[in-house]
């Protein structure tokens, strides 16, 4: 028999379930929720909660899903202080940084890589994370890039093969070359230990026809899709991740009109990775432009030691909501429920019953405060998978 626990006297709970409460985001005031096992049981006003084995008061305090951050670069070793400190004088930010990252986490043993893997997933469950998709791409051969992924699968099941990351040092003259290492004995090594097969799509990384090669061979081992499209540069990314059914397209910073065309048709979520453009001083992208078109955006942290060393969600969710036109609501749908659609999770990002109990408790009345109190920490309590982490 599990145990079920009841959360009452909660301020405002986000349930992400139009059909439990008001707007988009199903918020019912003054409400309770029952947790059984590892999943929600019940969602409601406090007065019809059912009886429950324990319960939890929540002091008047907001509810909402833990969050579901679809895309970070984890396994790695090392900083670059230096170079961001070089950025915010000036320098500009290139795909070329990542070369040092690769170095170090080559160098790296397993144990030291998991190790720092394990230390930035606790930070961003201190933050209310409590899904976190996370790739390879500082190894760049068949071996470390497998190594890469062995070690992120021993602590999250959302694993993405990015061995199209940068072309590796070693094939500085035949990218053509790296490109069939990708596609061939890399992948062969990289597919039974991940779910996602990913491609940084860029000027200095891998063009059109590259990225097609790569998502098409790792859709062909059993790997869905995802891409880096339109980060530092217009280009062909967003549109062929539509194409080939991408389930995300990441960055999203540069888009023309049939870019945004193709994210609002298609079932390509457009995740926008806030923290990136801070670090690297760039054009943030415009949210509220996919948003008006239909696009479905989620919002998530691309916590990397080059472009955005952040592992918090509500760090994304102040920035998208003062730099890039969302309001507050959407916002943290799409650090949640969003981050689940780019995950194409039905069973994260959401407080209805059948869902995991993955939830943040919020030290302030109300999910706006994510925004409107930006840099605070207001986790009060973190559980997931029914069981109190923080
Ligand atoms: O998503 N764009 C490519 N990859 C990372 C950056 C990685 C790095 O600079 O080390 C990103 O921003
Ligand atoms: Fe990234």
């Amino acid at each position: 028999m599990t145990k079920s626990t009841l959360i009452r006297n909660i301020g405002t709970l986000v349930t992400n379930d139009p059909t439990l409460g008001e707007g988009p985001l199903g918020v019912i005031e003054g409400a309770a929720l029952v947790l059984d096992g590892d999943r929600v049981a019940w969602a409601g006003p406090g007065a019809d909660a059912p009886a429950t084995d324990e319960a939890h008061d929540a002091e008047g305090r907001a509810v909402l899903p833990g969050f579901v951050d679809s895309h970070s670069h984890l396994v790695f070793a090392g900083d670059r202080t230096r170079e961001f400190a070089a950025r915010m004088s000036g320098r500009p930010y290139t795909a070329g940084g990542i070369r040092s990252t690769v170095a170090a986490t080559r160098a790296a043993s397993d144990a030291e890589l998991g190790a720092n893997l394990a230390r930035y997933l606790h930070e961003a469950l201190r933050q209310g994370t409590t899904t976190q998709e996370t790739k390879s791409g500082y190894g760049l051969t068949p071996e470390q890039e497998a190594r890469a992924l062995r070690i992120a699968g021993e602590h999250t099941d959302e694993v993405t093969y990015l061995g199209a990351h940068i072309v590796a040092p070693e094939f500085a003259d035949d990218p053509a070359g790296y490109v069939a290492q990708v596609t061939g004995p890399m992948l062969d090594a990289c597919a039974p230990h991940a779910r996602w097969v990913d491609v940084f799509c860029e000027q200095g990384a891998f063009d059109g026809d590259q990225a097609r090669a790569i998502l098409t061979a790792g859709r062909a081992k059993g790997l869905t899709p995802r891409i880096h499209a339109n980060q530092l540069s217009y280009g062909p990314g967003v549109q062929l991740g539509v194409e080939l059914g991408a389930a995300s397209a990441d960055h999203c910073t540069h888009l023309t009109d049939a870019d945004v065309d193709a994210l609002a048709q298609g079932d390509t979520v457009a995740t926008l990775l806030p923290g990136c453009e801070f670090s690297t001083r760039a054009v943030y992208p415009d949210a509220r432009r996919l948003l008006d078109a239909g696009a479905t955006v989620a919002l998530s942290t691309d916590c990397n030691p080059g472009s955005s060393f952040t592992s918090s969600m509500p760090f994304c969710i102040a920035v998208a909501v003062r730099e890039m036109g969302m309001t507050p609501d959407e916002a943290v749908w799409g650090a949640t429920a969003g981050g689940a659609r780019a995950l194409r999770r039905e069973d994260v990002g959401r407080l209805s019953p059948g869902a995991y109990a993955d939830l943040l408790l919020l030290d302030a009345p109300s999910h706006v405060h994510l925004a409107y109190r930006p840099g605070v920490p207001l986790t009060a309590a973190v559980w997931r998978r029914g069981v109190r982490e923080v």
